[in-house]
C-alpha cells in the first residue's frame, strides 16, 4: 500500500517540485490549492513528468468547513506538507490582515484538522526570515529567532511558534519546520518552475523577465552594503534540491527518528553570493548581457543571510548539490520554455 500524503499549496512553485519528488519516491500525493497563484495545468505537467496525475481539490484552507471534509475524505493519509500561503513581502507590508488572516488561518485549520482525524506528521514551510537581522553568519538553528522584516516573515515566525506550542500538548503531533534560504531554478523537465504573478518581487524571475525583454531593467538594490562587491548576499539554493529535503524529513517524521517532536532545519548551500555574482552566473551561462543599474536599497533588506546546513546533512542526509550556474542557467531555459506554452 503506498502511504498518502497531503501536500497543500501544491501547485505552486516549491509544491509542485516536492509533489514530483514525493510521486517519484512512490507516494500516493493528494494535491490542495486555491488557485490564487498558480495554475490547474501544474497537474498535467506533473503527470508528463512522473507518469502520475495527483489527486487535486481546489479548496481556500481558510474556510474550515471545507477543510473538514477534504481531511475527513483523506484521513488515511501519513502527514500533511504544509506549503499554501500568500508570500509576497511587500504586498504583506500594507495589507497585514490579509496576511495574518490567510496565512494563520490556514495552519490553524490544518493543524486542527489533522487533530481530528489522527493525523500526526507535518512538514512546515518556512522560510530563513524568521532569522531578522542575524547576529552571527552563517546561521545556524541555534541563531536565536527574532521579529522578522515583514508581516510576511512574521507570519512564519508566528507559524512555527504555534507548531511548537501545539507539539508540547498534543499527544500525536510530530513536526519539522524547514527554514529555506532562496529558493531559485527550475525541475530539468522545463515543465513546472516559478511562474510570479505581475511583476516578481524576487530576483532570479526579475532577472529573467528583463532578459527576455519583458522589464527594460533590474534595478540592484544597494551597492553599499559591508559585502565584498556592495551588493547583499543570500543562499541561493535549486529547488529540486529544495523538493528533495521535503522526502527526507518526511521519512525522518514517520521512522520516528526525530529526536523531539517539533524540529527546525535550515535548507541552504551554506554559500553566500552577492546579487552581482548571481548576475555574473546568468550572464556567464545564457550568453545574454543583462540590463541592469544600481538603485538604494529595499527596505526589510538585510545585508547577509546564508546558512550554516550541517544539521540537515546530519539528521537528514541531505545536502544541496546544485551549483549557481545550474541555478541560473535553469531559471533561464525554464523562462523561456514558459513564454513558449512550455
Ligand atoms: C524574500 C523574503 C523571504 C522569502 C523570499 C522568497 C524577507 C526578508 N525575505 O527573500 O522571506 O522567502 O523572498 O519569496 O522577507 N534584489 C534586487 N533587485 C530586485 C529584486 C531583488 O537587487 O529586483 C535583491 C534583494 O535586495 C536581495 C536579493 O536580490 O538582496 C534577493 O532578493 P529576493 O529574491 O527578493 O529574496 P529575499 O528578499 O532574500
Amino acid at each position: 500500500m503506498k502511504q498518502k500524503i497531503i501536500i497543500t499549496g501544491g501547485t505552486g512553485y516549491i509544491g509542485s517540485h516536492t509533489a514530483v519528488e514525493f510521486i517519484m519516491k512512490g507516494f500516493n500525493v493528494v494535491l490542495v490549492d486555491d488557485l490564487s497563484n498558480s495554475e490547474v495545468s501544474v497537474l498535467d505537467r506533473i503527470q508528463e513528468i512522473t507518469g502520475t496525475k495527483p489527486l487535486f481539490e481546489q479548496i481556500d484552507l481558510t474556510d474550515n468547513n471545507r477543510t473538514k471534509s477534504f481531511f475527513n475524505a483523506h484521513k488515511d493519509a501519513s502527514g500533511v506538507i504544509n506549503f499554501a500561503a500568500l508570500k509576497a513581502v511587500g504586498e504583506s507590508v500594507k495589507k497585514p490582515i490579509k496576511y495574518y488572516h490567510n496565512n494563520i488561518n490556514i495552519l490553524l485549520n490544518v493543524l486542527e484538522n489533522m487533530e481530528n482525524q489522527g493525523i500526526s506528521n507535518l512538514i512546515f514551510s518556512s522560510s530563513a526570515t524568521v532569522y531578522g537581522l542575524p547576529d552571527v553568519l552563517p546561521i545556524t538553528e541555534e541563531n536565536q529567532t527574532k521579529r522578522p522584516t515583514s508581516p510576511y516573515g512574521n507570519t512564519k515566525k508566528v507559524a512555527e511558534e504555534i507548531i511548537e506550542d501545539l507539539t508540547k500538548v498534543s499527544e500525536s503531533l510530530n513536526a519539522i519546520s524547514l527554514r529555506y534560504f532562496n529558493p531559485i531554478g527550475a525541475h530539468d523537465s522545463l515543465k513546472i518552475g516559478e511562474a510570479p504573478n505581475g511583476i516578481p518581487n524576487n530576483l532570479m524571475p526579475f532577472i529573467t523577465q528583463t532578459a527576455a525583454g519583458i522589464r527594460r531593467e533590474l534595478k540592484i538594490f544597494g551597492n553599499d552594503y559591508d559585502t565584498p562587491d556592495g551588493t547583499a548576499v543570500r543562499d541561493y539554493l535549486h529547488v529540486v534540491d529544495l523538493a528533495k529535503a521535503h522526502v527526507l524529513a518526511f521519512e525522518r517524521l514517520i521512522s520516528n527518528q526525530s529526536k523531539s517532536n517539533f524540529e527546525v532545519y535550515n535548507l541552504g548551500t551554506g554559500t553566500g553570493y552577492s546579487v552581482l555574482d548571481v548576475i555574473n552566473s546568468f550572464e556567464k551561462t545564457t550568453g545574454i548581457s543583462l540590463n541592469y543599474s544600481y538603485d538604494k536599497r529595499r527596505d526589510g533588506d538585510v545585508p547577509q543571510l546564508y546558512s550554516n546546513p550541517n544539521k540537515a546533512q546530519t539528521n537528514l542526509n541531505w545536502k544541496a548539490l546544485l551549483t549557481l550556474d545550474d541555478m541560473t542557467l535553469s531559471s533561464w531555459k525554464w523562462e523561456q520554455n514558459l513564454r513558449n506554452g512550455y
